[in-house]
């Protein structure tokens, strides 16, 4: 069975929400899912996974910020266990900020420097994720093809 490794950073609760979705999306794909909160995650804890799938939700007004607890992995990210390995990133955010879920991006580099092969576009989640649940199923469902 393929495992799949969810990764969320998330200050009110959208972005764990949206990991929860795909994860439910996952599951019902037979794919063997964790969800973890990334202040809970270590570099290194990815290796035992297919698919890895990182969630932060974007700060600041004038520049990106990621999302608090996403920091310290994000900068360690080049000892994440990644390197030829599926991932995909997700985020929450409100479009009407200069950098609309600017932290998936910022992500979706990281990834790509460290070696990590990104199996979807960004998922951006403008507003609540409730409200976007056909758009994240079907994000979901794409990832979930890649394993
Ligand atoms: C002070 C502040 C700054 C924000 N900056 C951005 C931003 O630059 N880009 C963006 O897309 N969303 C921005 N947002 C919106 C949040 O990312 C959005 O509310 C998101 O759903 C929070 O997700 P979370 O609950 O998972 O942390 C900002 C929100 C606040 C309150």
């Amino acid at each position: 069975m393929a495992r799949a490794l969810i990764v969320f950073g998330s200050t009110t609760g959208n972005t764990e929400t949206t990991a929860e979705q795909i994860g439910n999306v996952l599951s019902g794909k037979a794919i063997d899912v964790t969800i973890q909160d990334v202040a809970e995650v270590n570099p290194g804890d990815e290796a035992d996974y297919d698919l890895v799938l990182y969630g932060c939700s974007t700060w600041g007004e004038d520049e990106i910020e990621l999302q608090d607890d996403f920091i310290d992995y994000y900068e360690s990210m080049e000892r994440a266990a990644i390197s030829g390995k599926g991932v995909g990133v997700f985020g929450c955010g409100d479009s009407s900020y200069t950098y609309f879920c600017g932290a998936v991006d910022a992500i979706e580099e990281k990834v790509k420097a460290v070696g990590g092969s990104l199996v979807a576009e960004g998922l951006k989640i403008d507003g609540e994720p409730d409200e976007c649940e056909d758009e994240i199923t079907a994000w979901a469902e794409a990832v979930a093809g890649a394993v």
